[in-house]
């Protein structure tokens, strides 16, 4: 399946003249090669595009060539008689259409202020898509120097990846722009964009000057992403050790994009909600949401960019090495966002799906690049990100840096292998970092830690933790352990199993700092005392939460146990801890109905509603982020699920001006929709299409579908499969699936339309739409929502809707325990 050694790729001379108004583009390429050894053929990547060969010479003369196409295997085979060991150069023109999908060279519009569509054209090669848009050896492996030319209609604003060098007026009214060289680089990290797109001032950060570009209009919502780019790049210089691999840096927002954003060296591309900013309206958790990804993208020029996987089975660990990262980044850039609490969501998410008997090993063979698209999913996110950290916490975070710097050092320019940066690791500590990694890469699932008493102490013992049945695993757990009275915090590697000395009635905290990837069975009677030992610690709190909420996934414990744990943290005070527990309420309230129903939300507003009056509607002058943004999780949760009537009235009149503290607002608008009429739904969709920002937009779009009518949920989902930019309206039907009371009928939609969403929605995040179904647990859609998964198979991301539809079979098994016991336990 791979590309053979025997012709190396050193430089590429692009020129790509695109037409966006006929929506074509057409180029030539110059590709230096170094032959390794005597071959008759070049082979490489090609993919709809038409290509002819116009000259292939070595030494000096042109040689005898034929050019051969084969579509299938995306191949282009160049041969001739004698290529002998040396250079050559081989020089290929090709044309094709702007693609429609949302990789490639790819089409994007908008609308600019008095409704005309505008066009422009943006590139996506991650991953494995530069061989739609220019012939290449198109494998992580081949770097190779870019020189990219863009001729274009005067007036448009080229962006790639290097800065502008050379610009020459030419007839017909087009330019032709010259860009200077990139380092040796993988091919899927070039990037080009063409449009009427408006460019901020550079500022300069030591050095390098740092721009943004969007749409135009928008130029008043970049402060916050130069700020926060400007801190990020600084950082990482500093944390790596090594010059930024650019020359300049340019953020741009496309109102088209597949994935959030996406590392193209000195040109990373964002989704607009991901970069452009008002400070004045933006909630805590969108401006967070903001910077990780900045932070994340810039963590990559580095680690991805300078340094690369040898082949897409390492791509879990550039993406969890950059998730690591952005919050690494993102904590030194506000301390008080306190970024790392906020990590035990995704967390806790990767630990909910390694339960599953689904689940996979974060690395695993890729044959084929589609093996790994397989790759970009929680479990390389959030579990390869979360296991990186647990790493990091227990070597030292010095001695951890160091070990990254060595790895980056002495592989810039090049490729790795996965344990590549573990061999680093071992050097630079002398802990045996390699065979604790493997031990959680390549092997799924997660442990569970049993802590049982024994004379003077505990032993810990493993087995791996799931939610039905019976599987192997055994790890090497790198465990901080924290033993009370006395709090000291040891580090403990458990192999097999290990004892631990307590002093009388002493405890131990098995998951110290909260940050282990691992669940901990604690004798029952602990409980009291293991909150009051978090008492200092979000994150040792929020595992409490979340192992109780898998205990009762597990049916190891019951749903009123879980209601026990939560009215025990009523003087719960913080944001993630309330997180956790606002979810899981939510999920509780789809058990019930009728009076059994009516007196949960009692207990939900009697839980929730002193933490809100601690707050109150006015932000106190000196409080801090974490608690704005609480104020909204409560606001949402005592509207919503807790439906309690001030609340809601409150919430309702938002619209008049009394409330402009923006994590206020976007929690009353949330609440106001669930309560809202035909009349809301129409001022939303309306507000929706002439908001000023990207966030505001998406808080009335995804406002939409939890209006508490059929037709209203059934006319958001029309709507997002309709007329809502493709790359939305799967997230618009995920939440409309979600509806408290008619995600059932919302199913029957989807599979009634399912050849419109099918061609419309981009097909990486079709599973993004299917999340929807784990909470459809009526007789019909459990019969229904694996068939029609089965009858309809999807391109990518197999996998992770397999996840889901086991997370729906257990939500329905959840709900057969419980209908009834939870019922009796809520009258009673
Ligand atoms: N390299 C990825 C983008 C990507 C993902 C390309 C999947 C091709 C396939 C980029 O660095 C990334 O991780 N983007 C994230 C955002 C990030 C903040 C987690 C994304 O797009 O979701
Ligand atoms: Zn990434």
């Amino acid at each position: 399946m791979r590309l053979s050694r025997t012709v190396l790729p050193t430089r590429y001379d692009l020129t790509i003249a695109p037409d966006l108004a006929a929506g074509r583009f057409e180029g030539s390429v110059h590709i230096a090669v170094e032959v390794t050894e005597p071959t008759d053929t070049i082979v490489l990547h090609a993919h709809e595009l038409e290509v002819e060969l116009e000259a292939l010479e070595q030494f000096g003369a042109a040689l005898d060539a034929t050019l051969v196409a084969d579509p299938d295997a995306e191949r282009l085979t160049v041969s001739a008689a004698d290529l002998a060991p040396g250079p050559a150069t081989l020089t290929l023109r090709f044309s094709a259409a702007l693609s429609a999908g949302l990789v490639g060279f790819y089409r994007s519009t908008y609308l600019d202020d008095d409704g005309t569509e505008h066009t422009l054209a943006a590139t996506q090669f991650e991953a494995p898509h530069a061989r739609r848009a220019f012939p290449c050896f198109d494998e992580p492996e081949f770097k190779a120097v870019f020189a990219v030319t863009l001729v274009v209609t005067d007036g448009l604003v080229a962006l790639s990846n290097a800065p502008e060098v050379e610009r020459v007026r030419l007839d017909g009214g087009r330019v032709r722009i010259r860009f200077g060289d990139t380092i040796a680089m993988s091919t899927y990290l070039v990037a080009f964009i063409v449009g009427e797109l408006e460019v901020s001032q550079p500022i300069d950060v030591d050095g390098i000057p740092l721009r943004i570009a969007h749409v135009p209009g928008r130029g008043h919502l970049g402060a916050f992403a130069l700020d926060a780019g400007a801190f990020a790049l600084r950082f990482f210089t500093d944390y790596y050790g090594i010059p930024y691999p650019g020359t300049k840096l340019d953020l741009v927002a496309l109102p088209d994009f597949a994935f959030g954003a996406m590392e193209n060296l000195g040109c990373v591309t964002f989704r607009e909600s991901l970069l452009l900013v008002d400070r004045d309206t933006v909630t805590q958790a969108e401006a967070a949401q903001a910077a990780l990804t900045i932070t994340h993208e810039i963590a990559h020029m580095w680690f991805g960019d300078l340094v690369t996987m040898k082949w897409w089975n390492g791509i879990w660990l550039n993406e969890a090495f950059a998730t690591f990262m952005e919050h690494a980044g993102v904590d030194a850039y506000r301390a008080d966002w306190k970024t790392w609490d906020d990590f035990s969501i995704g967390r806790a998410m990767a630990m909910d799906i390694d339960a599953l008997s689904h689940t996979r090993a974060v690395e695993y063979e890729v044959r084929t690049p589609e093996d790994a698209d397989g790759m970009f999913d929680i479990l390389t996110y959030q579990k390869g990100g979360s296991v990186v950290r647990m790493l990091e916490q227990w070597l030292g975070s010095d001695a951890f840096r160091a070990g990254v710097r060595h790895y980056l050092d002495r592989y810039a320019l090049a490729n790795t292998e996965t344990t590549d940066l573990w061999d680093a690791l071992e050097a630079a500590t002398d802990q045996p970092a390699r065979r604790i990694m493997d031990s959680w890469i390549f092997q799924p699932g997660l442990p569970e830690i049993v802590v049982e008493p024994v004379d003077g102490g505990v032993r810990l013992r493993q087995h791996r933790f799931t939610y039905e049945g019976e599987a192997d695993g055994q790890w090497s757990i790198p465990m901080l352990v924290r033993v009370h009275p006395g709090r000291e915090t040891e580090a403990v590697l458990l192999d097999d199993e290990t004892t631990i000395a307590l002093p009388p009635n002493g405890i131990a905290v098995a998951n110290a700092g909260g940050e282990g990837f691992y669940r901990v069975a604690y004798p029952p009677a602990w409980i009291p005392e293991l909150v009051a030992a978090g008492a200092d610690s979000p994150r040792e709190r929020f595992a409490l939460v979340d192992g109780a909420w898998a205990g009762v996934i597990a049916g190891r414990a019951q749903a009123a146990d879980f209601v026990d744990l939560a009215r025990r943290l009523e003087s719960e005070t913080d944001i993630v801890v309330w997180r956790a527990l606002a979810t899981r309420l939510r999920d509780l309230v789809r058990l019930l109905d009728g009076d059994a129903a009516d007196a949960f939300r009692e207990i939900v507003r009697t839980t929730a509603r002193p933490a809100f009056d601690r707050l109150g509607w006015e932000p106190a002058p000196a409080e801090g982020p974490r608690d704005r943004q609480l104020r909204g999780v409560l606001i949402d949760l005592l509207g919503t699920v807790g439906r309690d009537p001030d609340i809601v009235a409150r919430a309702q009149a938002f619209g008049d001006g009394a409330y402009t503290e923006p994590d206020i607002v976007a929690a009353c608008i949330t609440v106001s929709a669930a309560h809202g009429d035909q009349a809301r739904f129409d001022e939303y969709r309306n507000r929706f299409e002439t908001a000023d920002t990207p966030q505001e937009q998406l808080r009335y779009l995804y406002a939409l579908p939890v209006f508490p009518d059929r037709e209203l949920a059934l006319l958001a989902a029309e709507y997002a499969v309709s007329t809502v930019r493709p790359q939305n309206s799967p997230f618009v039907v995920q939440r409309a699936l979600k509806h408290p009371e008619h995600g059932p009928q919302v199913w029957d939609y989807v599979r009634e339309h399912w050849a419109t969403i099918e061609a419309r929605f981009p097909p990486t995040l079709l599973p993004r739409m299917y999340e929807g179904v784990t909470w459809l647990v009526d007789d019909a859609s459990v019969e229904s929502v694996p068939r029609f998964v089965a009858d309809h198979p999807i391109s990518q991301g197999e996998r992770v809707v397999a996840q889901h539809l086991e997370r729906q079979h257990l939500h329905r098994a959840l709900y057969e325990r419980e209908r009834e016991r939870f019922a009796t336990s809520m009258v009673h």
